[in-house]
């Protein structure tokens, strides 16, 4: 995995393949541009594998969200090696959209397991609904990044991306994300539980991104001054304009 990631999130966006098209286009001259960044668009499942088609290189694609079976009665889910046939390198596990409908830890450790099984680079989503005075917040990241990696051997941990989103700042404007201050502190502190399964030296390696509210205005400072890897972009990972400038802030 490179140094320097960019996880466009789509969500549940656009609403014709046609747009989806001219989206992925204009993403992929802008990582063109960016040689040291590695791109990867995350679109809805169903455009996928034409997206990935077209694509011949500049980014990379995945999926928002995988079910842990193989094969079998599970109406609707959909499997890791059935969207990397389709073209996916990368899986989004245990965004907050998804854990606020329901989804428990426990099956967030199995679909980050299933997601290696496939060779899928998981994405997995941690972070804290609210901030309190108390630091109760960092309780509840180390709980959902423990138990996210629960199923995996530690040989194997170095190949998850750790993507911390406060919820609090998912979907808000540039001025409402976390500020780089407290986003290094984060890194550190999911860097130190990360040492409780890997030796320093490796803990240290692995990939951290941050989400929520990222948008061309604060990119460059989030990545520098928070010190991260790189970003989960939802909304502004849409915009034909705002995103290249994302990704030509995280090249420089
Ligand atoms: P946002 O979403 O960039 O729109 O805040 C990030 C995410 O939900 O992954």
């Amino acid at each position: 995995m490179a140094k320097r990631l960019i996880v466009a999130n789509w969500k549940m966006n656009p609403p014709t393949f046609a747009e989806a098209k001219e989206i992925a286009e204009a993403t992929k001259k802008a990582a063109a541009r960016a040689p040291g960044v590695s791109v990867v668009i995350c679109p809805p499942v169903i455009y996928l594998r034409e997206l990935a088609k077209n694509s011949r290189g500049g980014v990379s694609f995945g999926v928002q969200d995988i079910f842990y079976e193989e094969r079998g009665a599970y109406t609707g889910e959909i499997s890791s090696f059935m969207v990397k046939n389709a073209g996916a390198d990368f899986a989004i596990i245990g965004h907050s959209e998804r854990r606020e409908r329901g989804e428990a830890s426990a099956v967030i450790a199995k679909k980050v397991a299933a997601a290696l099984d496939a060779k899928l680079a998981p994405v997995l989503c941690i972070g804290e609904r609210a901030r309190d005075a108390l630091g109760e917040y960092l309780s509840v990241v180390r709980t959902q990044l423990t138990e996210g990696l629960a199923d995996i051997p530690p040989g194997a941990i170095a190949k998850v991306a750790i993507a911390y989103e406060p919820v609090w700042a998912i979907g808000k404007k540039a001025q409402d994300a976390i500020a780089p201050r407290d986003l290094h502190e984060m890194a550190i502190f999911i860097r130190k539980v990360l040492t409780e399964r890997l030796e320093r030296a490796k803990a240290l390696k692995v990939t951290i991104l941050y989400g929520g509210a990222v948008e061309s205005d604060n990119a460059h400072r989030l990545l520098h001054d928070g010190d991260v890897d790189g970003f989960l972009v939802g909304h502004a990972s849409l915009d034909k304009k705002d995103f290249p400038l994302i990704i030509r802030a995280v090249a420089s």
